[in-house]
Parts: C-alpha cells; sequence; structure tokens
C-alpha cells in the first residue's frame, strides 16, 4: 500500500497531537510533533539568552542546534532531544509555553524547522501536526486535517495535562496563554496559523478521544484507499 503524507492543524489544546500520535500508530506511520521542535529551539534561545533582535545571534544559535525524535523503548513513545540532550519534559514547561509563539514567529527559525520537517516527510508515511503543515510543509499532503474545540474546553484540557506532570496552573493563566498564543499564531508574518483550503475539519468539542481519533483514522483509511 502506497504511503501518504497527514498534515494536522489547529490551536493549542485540541486534541491534535493526541490525535495525530494514535492515528501514526495505528497507520504504522512516523509521528512528528512539529511543536516540538520549535519548542526545542525556544528552550535553546532562553539557556543562552539569545536576543530575538539580533539576526545574528538567531542565526549562529539555529546553526548550533540539532533536534532529533526517538522512541523510548521502555514507552514506545517518540521523545525530543536538542543536539544530545532529552528535552521532553522541559520543552512542555510553563517558561518555553510562554516564550515558544514569539520564537516561532521568527522567520529564520521557520526556515530552519520547514527544511526540516520536509525531509522527515520525503518518504512519505508522516502524520505531522502543528500550526502550518498543510499550508506550509506539506502543501501536497494527501489529507488534511484541521482541528477546532470550544476555548474552555481547551483550557479544561490542557490544565489537565499540565496537573498530571505535576504543574498546577491557574484555568484564568492557561486561558490567557492560549488566547495570546493563539494572537501570534494566526497573526504572525510569516506562514501564519489558518486552515488550508482543502482540510477538512474535525471539532473535538463534544468528542471523546477515542472518537476524535476515530473519526481521523476513517478519514486517513478512504484518504490512503483512494491514493492507492
Ligand atoms: O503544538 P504546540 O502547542 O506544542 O506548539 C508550540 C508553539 O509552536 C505554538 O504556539 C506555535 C508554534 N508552532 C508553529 O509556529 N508552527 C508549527 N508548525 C508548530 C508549532
Amino acid at each position: 500500500m502506497k504511503k501518504v503524507n497527514i498534515a494536522i492543524d489547529g490551536f493549542s489544546a485540541c486534541g491534535k497531537s493526541t490525535t495525530a500520535k494514535a492515528m501514526a500508530r495505528e497507520l504504522g506511520y512516523l509521528y512528528v510533533d512539529s511543536g516540538a521542535m520549535y519548542r526545542a529551539v525556544t528552550l535553546y534561545f532562553l539557556d543562552h539568552n539569545i536576543t530575538l533582535t539580533n539576526p545574528r545571534e538567531v542565526q549562529k544559535a539555529l546553526d548550533n542546534i540539532k533536534i532529533t525524535f526517538h522512541v523510548n523503548p521502555k514507552t514506545g513513545e517518540t521523545e525530543t532531544f536538542l543536539n544530545v540532550l532529552r528535552v521532553e519534559e522541559e520543552i512542555r514547561t510553563m517558561r518555553v509555553t510562554e516564550h515558544v509563539s514569539q520564537v516561532s514567529a521568527l522567520s529564520p527559525v521557520r526556515k530552519a524547522m520547514v527544511s526540516q520537517q520536509q525531509k522527515f516527510g520525503k518518504k512519505k508515511g508522516v502524520v505531522m501536526d502543528g500550526r502550518d503543515i498543510g499550508t506550509v510543509v506539506f502543501p501536497d499532503a494527501a489529507l488534511k486535517i484541521f482541528m477546532i474545540a470550544d476555548m474552555n474546553i481547551r483550557v479544561e484540557r490542557r490544565q489537565k495535562e499540565l496537573f498530571e506532570k505535576n504543574q498546577l496552573v491557574d484555568f484564568e493563566e492557561v486561558k490567557a496563554n492560549l488566547a495570546r498564543r493563539d494572537a501570534i499564531d494566526s497573526t504572525r508574518e510569516d506562514s501564519p496559523l489558518k486552515q488550508a483550503d482543502d482540510a477538512l475539519i474535525i471539532d473535538t468539542t463534544y468528542l471523546t478521544l477515542d472518537e476524535q481519533i476515530e473519526e481521523g483514522l476513517n478519514l486517513a483509511t478512504s484518504r490512503i484507499l483512494e491514493q492507492n
């Protein structure tokens, strides 16, 4: 069966990564979390005090960054590495989350990440989630999904996720962060978050996790059959 690339875009905390991960596992495809790559760059920039307004400093930092994904043999989960360091938990802390939209709005950062993401998709068989996957990274993806959900539901889900990682964050703080990131991600000049013309919407507001995965897999299966 010929493999295809699947692009999943949408706002933060709509269920993109959980759905993408499960779809990839079920289809035997590679899952790539593009947000993790922008988060890893942000972590590096914070740890090295990179001045975002200094293009030379930004480029030098980007030249020193290598982001890779490795499957943890114990959990079967894909984990993010920044150079040789495993940063899977650190990139999801509020410290990084607070700055990631500013960092990912920078064109040199996007250029470097998009080029790496396109390499992952060369052989097809990738499920990638993010903000510009269907519009910029894989404009010819066989299936593009755009996920949406009600804001309060998104806040509750993100808060629960953080709580499970022992991070207690106030509802209003999570909501403010999501709203701020929505605004920056969808209004930035370079590759703003928007639904691709040929993307199909999944609204996860009233869906359980299993239902949203099933909906994604149904779309994927029929698209894969069409392509074969
Ligand atoms: O999916 P996430 O919340 O982990 O993504 C973190 C940030 O990275 C998000 O606020 C915007 C940015 N991002 C992006 O600009 N382009 C992508 N393809 C993925 C993420």
